[in-house]
């Protein structure tokens, strides 16, 4: 690639996020740890092939919220390790040619953070107000009507000195007031911490949780009840979140923290967690002139159907709803939404493959996907999460089961008998060695891909353009840069169809049906049902 066309590293770059407690555990105690992970990066680097490690909460935390109630900023939990093996695996990582990400929690820490501690302490004390403290209403009642998104009101009542604090989580999850200057400062300081240990960039957790809406009105009722599509409504729901989410003033932190990341050589980055499925309205993340978050997460795919129009519906509105120069981005996993096998399928998971690794923008995926593990199903007296346990229907849990590695006992993630979460019923099929030894396995086909986009600057940064027209429930568009032009089709129908490519002539080089590949294609591409492919 010539350095004319070369972008910074995170717009190339795929993006495999781990949840640090399933990935690989190294002290047979059942929760998996840093030393796991760096044992395990070669599989991340060279086996599967992606070029980001996104490495979920590991510092000191009493796991309310497993590892999102942070009570110390910078270091590691003894449960995960060290800071010394977390400098050895940024730098195994760095030599095998990888990024890392950590996870960065700011809207709120742990009650246990001494910061709260001493908040809490005392109405007078200077850190009061580093978090958020309010009055009773004259008849005792919360300031607001505003809920917690895991349940239940926003603010919790401290007898110690009779005011109310606000979580926009678990209430053992403070909010961090980032009105308060020093506060501020502290938490740009805590990022700087980990870019001087080396790393790559950060997701950042929460962001439209920073600030709120300065007059603190009530909520209006939400009437049509609507919320996300690809999971069950939950409490948090029942309003219009028109006043205790992403004040317009988020996007000063998002201007200071790209300020001080951008000041950093190499370049780093952030990803900021960002619920927002209208692509304007998502496109003001970036900020002006490019100068809010790296990327703000899309989660748009989540939310259609998997049928070409939904799929289309998303990428057309990416394509030409972000601000110019806005790179994009494309999940379908993660450690809060139940599994993609499990929601799209065994045609479904081999078609987001495809189109994860083919779309114009940066690919997040979820560890376990690349093997197609399924939503697990976790016994009652077995459940983790807060989330599942106020609402079952909405348990994270079943998404954040331990890797699947080998068909022995434990999935080789562990040697404990009795994992933090059980290990998925079908481990002995579904698993990393089995999949390896299967030339048609999900994981061969991840690989194929990510090895055809390691090769294809068309795939990597390439224009974007929708073929039409294209027979019904199927969606065709192409990638190109200079000469190199890349065509992807997708039949999401269970019928053969033909799609015409007019002038365009080329070899399949991966279908999600493999024989298929190596076929030369000119005027049409004869499509098996469910078939997805990328003709070079
Ligand atoms: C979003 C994280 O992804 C989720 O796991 C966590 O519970 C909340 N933020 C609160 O930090």
């Amino acid at each position: 690639m010539s350095d004319e066309t070369r972008r910074p590293w995170w717009q190339t770059a795929v993006i495999y996020e781990i949840y640090v407690r399933s990935f690989q555990d190294t002290t047979g105690n059942g929760v998996g740890d840093l030393q796991g992970i760096l044992d395990r990066l070669e599989y991340v680097a060279d086996t599967l092939g992606v070029d980001t490690i996104w490495l979920t909460p590991f510092y000191p935390s009493p796991m309310a919220d497993f590892g999102y109630d942070v009570s110390d900023y910078r270091d590691v939990h003894p449960l995960f390790g060290d800071l010394p093996t977390f400098d050895r695996l940024v730098a195994r990582a760095h030599a095998l040619g990888l990024k890392v990400l950590v996870d960065f929690v700011p809207s709120h820490s742990s009650e246990q953070h001494p910061w709260f501690e001493e908040s809490r302490g005392a109405r007078d004390h200077p850190r009061r107000d580093w978090y958020v403290w309010r009055d009773p209403r004259p008849d005792g009642a919360a300031p607001t009507n505003w809920l917690s998104v895991f349940g239940g009101s926003a603010w919790e009542l401290d007898a110690r000195t009779g005011q109310y604090y606000r979580h926009s989580f678990l209430k053992e999850q403070p909010d961090l007031n980032w009105r308060h200057p020093a506060l501020r400062a502290a938490m740009l300081d805590t990022m700087r911490f980990w870019l001087s240990r080396g790393v790559d960039g950060f997701r950042v957790d929460a962001v439209q949780f920073l600030l709120k809406d300065p007059a603190e009105r009530d909520n209006p009722l939400n009437a049509e009840r609507a919320g996300p599509a690809h999971k069950p409504l939950g409490a948090f729901d029942s309003q219009v979140h028109l006043y205790d989410v992403a004040h317009v003033d988020i996007h000063d932190i998002f201007r200071a923290m790209r300020a001080m990341v951008d000041a950093y050589d190499p370049p780093r980055m952030t990803l900021g967690e960002v619920h927002v499925y209208d692509p304007v309205e998502l496109g003001a993340y970036y900020g002006v002139d490019l100068n809010g978050l790296h990327m703000p997460t899309n989660f748009g795919l989540f939310k259609v159907p998997w049928t070409a129009a939904g799929v289309r519906r998303v990428v057309d509105g990416i394509e030409t709803g972000l601000p110019a120069g806005a790179w994009p981005n494309y999940s379908l996993g993660n450690h809060d939404d139940p599994r993609l096998a499990t929601r799209l399928g065994e045609h479904g998971s081999r078609q987001a493959a495809v189109l994860l690794l083919t779309l114009r923008g940066t690919p997040i995926l979820y560890y376990g996907d690349e093997i197609g593990m399924r939503e697990a199903e976790i016994p009652p007296e077995q459940r983790q999460d807060p989330w599942g346990i106020a609402e079952p229907e909405l348990s994270r849990d079943g998404c954040r089961t331990p890797m699947q590695w080998s068909a022995e006992r434990g999935a080789g993630f562990t040697s404990a008998g009795d994992p933090w979460l059980p290990v998925g019923s079908d481990y002995a099929e579904r698993n990393v060695v089995s999949q390896l030894g299967d030339p048609d396995s999900l994981l061969n086909l991840y690989r194929r891909l990510l090895a055809l986009r390691r090769r294809s600057a068309a795939l990597q940064q390439g224009l974007y353009r929708p073929v039409d027209p294209v027979p019904d429930n199927c969606l065709a568009f192409q990638r190109t840069l200079g000469a190199e032009r890349v065509l992807v089709a997708v039949n999401f129908t269970p019928d053969a169809r033909s799609v015409a490519i007019g002038e365009f002539a080329g070899r399949i080089a991966v279908s999600t049906h493999r024989a298929n590949e190596g076929r030369e294609v000119r005027g049409a591409l004869e499509m098996l049902p469910h078939e997805a492919a990328v003709i070079v």
